[in-house]
């Protein structure tokens, strides 16, 4: 399994990535908490995502404290 899948599917004891994001950033998401819907993640499927770097930083920011209780690294950042 790609190192970047695992840490997407695995982190954290109550919420990883994978519980709003689904198990592909591919795929359109549910909020885990609120149960809106979340558009893909990859830019790949979705070129919204990723252009706005500032945008970008806030979610990551949020969502690492979310799943890790830290911010994630560039390495795990570089991963999806
Ligand atoms: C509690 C639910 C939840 C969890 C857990 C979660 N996310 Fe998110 N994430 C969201 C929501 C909501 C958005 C914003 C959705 C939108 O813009 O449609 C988002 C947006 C993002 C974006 C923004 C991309 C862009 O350019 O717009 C990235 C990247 C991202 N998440 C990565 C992650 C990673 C990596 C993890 C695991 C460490 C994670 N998320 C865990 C809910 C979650």
């Amino acid at each position: 399994m790609a190192a970047g899948q695992k840490f997407y599917s695995t982190q954290g004891a109550e919420l990883s990535c994978a519980s709003c994001h689904t198990n592909s950033p591919k795929l359109e998401g549910k909020h885990a908490k609120t149960n809106k819907a979340v558009e893909p993640i990859a830019p790949s499927v979705n070129p919204k995502r990723f252009s706005d770097a500032a945008i970008v930083k806030k979610w990551f920011r949020r969502n690492c404290n979310d799943v890790l209780k830290r911010t994630c690294s560039a390495q795990e950042r570089s991963a999806l």
